[in-house]
């Protein structure tokens, strides 16, 4: 089963074609951040227009690379929550349009579902059940992934995302957004217990999670030596960042695994091509006995591909959207 799908929940414009869930024949995305970098985070109403001027030749594009047709296809996919409203609004259109032209069934996926599914890209032999760890720019959480469309979220941010506290102390260091990648290279080499930062325990939840605080106290570590005029080790400070972040999310993945009862765990979301966090979780899955996926780099960031991956299983569930399909900025996994 080929399916067409088209993801637009941010600021990247994506269209892949993808063989029964598994076998990605094209993954055309075109990214926004240059134009957002200017303003350091993303403008929704940039995102929007920069996605209506990208989508129609990104789908004639990963038509092209897959080497199929329109009547080849046998299904539209498309990414509807949660995200930015005005972004994911033209891929639902778009993708509803396209539906309806080509006379195809229209297959709505949960954008977090979708990165999941980009390990079943990779890894052929992946399959349900198992604990996800999602860590991307709006999202943290940690997922029971009981089937391919049978998820529990077992613990979640309470404040910021993971990558939200990178892309935030980033833009104080005037590190380019998105700054997680910038944050890792100039990691290199710091002493990552130089800064001591907090990390945070949450009442009632012991696996949700809270970055603001983190995020406040290194800003205001940057401000404090600024206007101290002392000489700030910018390097160490984001060596320390990414050990608090990691030092929230790995110990709480692990337990999550072990409270449901998983011995495979799989990571997904930008956040996830951080090395300190994988390097942690390998580690850490190593001792606690867990089979560990982490997606390759190209497939942790937003992509087409992972939203048909994931509409393939919906399709075999049964789920269907009609004309009427509309965006949700907030949606429960
Ligand atoms: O999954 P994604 O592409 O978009 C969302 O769905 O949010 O994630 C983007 C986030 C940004 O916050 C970006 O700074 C972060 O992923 N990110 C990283 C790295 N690469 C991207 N964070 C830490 N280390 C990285 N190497």
């Amino acid at each position: 089963m080929l399916i067409l799908a088209f993801e637009s929940s941010c600021d990247e414009t994506a269209a892949a074609v993808v063989r029964d869930g598994r076998e990605v024949l094209s993954d055309a995305v075109a990214s926004q951040a240059d134009m957002h970098a200017v303003y350091g985070g993303v403008v929704p109403e940039i995102a929007s227009r920069k996605h209506v001027e990208a989508i129609a030749a990104l789908t004639d594009r990963a038509l092209a690379e897959a080497g199929v047709t329109r009547s080849d296809i046998d299904a539209v996919a498309v990414t509807y929550g949660p995200g930015l409203i005005g972004a994911l609004l033209v891929g639902v259109n778009f993708a509803k349009s396209a539906a309806l032209a080509m006379g195809k069934p229209l297959i709505p996926v949960h954008h977090l579902r979708g990165h999941i599914a980009a390990n079943y890209l990779a890894f052929p032999e992946l399959e349900p059940p198992f604990l996800a760890l999602c860590i991307s720019g709006g999202n943290s959480m940690l997922v029971d992934v009981r089937g391919y469309t049978d998820m529990a979220i077992l613990g979640a941010t309470r404040d910021d995302a993971a990558g939200e506290c990178f892309d935030k102390i980033a833009r104080v260091l005037g590190l380019p957004y998105p700054g997680g990648r910038p944050m890792e290279e100039l990691a290199q080499g710091g002493d990552d217990a130089k800064y001591p930062l907090p990390r945070a325990r949450v009442a009632g939840n012991p696996l949700d999670m809270s970055f603001s605080g983190l995020k406040t106290a290194a800003v205001n570590l940057v401000h404090n030596a600024a206007q101290k005029g002392e000489a700030l080790d910018r390097s160490s400070l984001a060596a320390s960042v990414a050990a608090a972040i990691s030092d929230e999310l790995v110990p709480r993945a692990i337990e999550a695994a072990k409270q449901c009862g998983r011995r495979t765990m799989a990571a997904a979301g930008g956040v996830a091509a951080n090395g300190r966090i994988r390097g942690d979780l390998e580690r850490a899955c190593r001792e606690a006995g867990i089979r560990l996926y982490l997606p390759p780099l190209r497939l942790c960031g937003d992509n087409g591909a992972m939203i048909g991956s994931q509409a393939y299983y919906e399709y075999l569930a049964g789920s269907r959207a009609d004309m009427s399909l509309n965006a949700y900025a907030n949606l429960e996994i």
